[in-house]
């Protein structure tokens, strides 16, 4: 049967949900794209709300359904080297990087081509692009379906965790977008890293690829990204520069090596501390690229405990446990 998903470009206010095994699912998501809808699909790092790239219209109401300040440039998500190539232009840091890395978890800042065709919008007037080659099988035929670049940002409401499944997606943004791609729970769990290539190279943010594996391609160490920008005034630069961006309801307390009995917990490693209202652990095993898996749906299920505060276990500073630390951080930061 036709799922049917083919929507006006203005929505309705329905979302539809669509299996990704259905076969008719992804031609019938790149249809609503096509037509200026919203579709939230799944990448290996966190589920996407995809816009044609091209159309201004559709991107304003991608930003209005997020919730989302207009400042922020959107990453461009193409099926190939050559796909992007048409976007933007690569310097020998970037050609490195992409042939390393792409397809996965790693998004590069480019200069944009004059003639790439993407709405302004979608770069915040930038003369710079961001761009990355997904891994996952419904992403990658969502983009060839489409056949035009797919920006998508992460497709949770503005300020909250990000989603790595399709009822997360569901719980954020029903009613608001067209429909929801579902292709089982994200691998990576975390967002990808993003490298800009402007000069130098510049480690903008930690991700789903390990800043030590990117300068082993490069040969030489990123430069950190400048001292952040504050609220409002992030556009030239990266992600989550909104120091309270990855929101749970509750409190979070970081590097605890102890709980109380009104605190839920979010362990880390063999050695969890008993007596919480509520435990998870991200990887009993310690393994980092277990733990950014669950990050996002440990963080809502403890949430959705009701504990005033999360106390959260140390994670190591090193390969995943960098970019985990950052959104953790974030999480923990003062709500505006
Ligand atoms: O894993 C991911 O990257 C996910 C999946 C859906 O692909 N996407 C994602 O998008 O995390 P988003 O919009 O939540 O984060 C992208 C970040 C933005 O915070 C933005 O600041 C930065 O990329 N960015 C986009 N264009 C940029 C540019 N031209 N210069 C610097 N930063 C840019
Ligand atoms: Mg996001």
């Amino acid at each position: 049967m036709e799922p049917q998903a083919v929507r006006p470009a203005i929505f309705e206010g329905r979302t539809t949900l669509l299996s990704a095994a259905d076969p008719g699912a992804v031609p019938a998501a790149a249809r609503t794209l096509a037509a200026g809808g919203l579709v939230a699909f799944p990448t290996e790092t966190v589920y996407g709300l995809g816009a044609d790239a091209g159309n201004g219209e559709a991107v304003a109401r991608l930003y209005a359904a997020k919730g989302r300040p207009q400042f922020n440039p959107l990453i461009a998500h193409v099926s190939d080297l050559a796909a992007a190539r048409k976007l933007a232009f690569f310097n020998p840091a970037a050609e490195k990087l992409a042939a390393a890395f792409w397809p996965g978890p790693l998004t590069l800042v480019l200069p944009r081509r004059p003639d790439a065709g993407l709405s302004d919008l979608a770069c915040a007037g930038l003369d710079s692009v961001a761009i990355r080659v997904p891994a996952h099988p419904v992403a990658r035929a969502l983009i060839a379906a489409l056949g035009r670049p797919v920006v998508a940002p992460s497709a949770n409401r503005s300020g909250h965790v990000s989603p790595t499944s399709a009822a997360h997606v569901f719980a954020d943004l029903d009613g608001r977008i067209d429909a929801i791609l579902d292709g089982g729970v994200t691998p990576v769990g975390v967002e990808s890293s993003i490298v800009s290539c402007l000069g130098p190279p510049q480690w903008l943010r930690p991700g789903g690829a390990p800043r030590e594996a990117v300068e082993a391609v490069l040969g030489v160490p990123l430069a950190d990204r400048p001292q952040a920008a504050h609220h409002g005034s992030d556009a030239p630069l990266a992600p989550g520069m909104l120091e309270s961006h990855y929101a749970p309801r509750a409190g979070i307390r970081l590097d605890a090596v102890s709980v109380t009995a009104d605190e839920a917990l979010l362990a880390f490693g063999p050695q969890a501390p008993a007596g919480a209202k509520a435990t998870l652990n991200l990887s009993p095993r310690g393994d980092l690229a277990e733990a950014a898996a669950n990050l996002f749906s440990h963080l809502r299920a403890l949430d959705d405990a009701g504990a005033t505060t999360i106390a959260v276990m140390p994670i190591p500073q090193e390969g995943l446990g960098e970019a985990i630390n950052d959104r953790l951080a974030r999480a923990a930061a003062p709500r505006p």
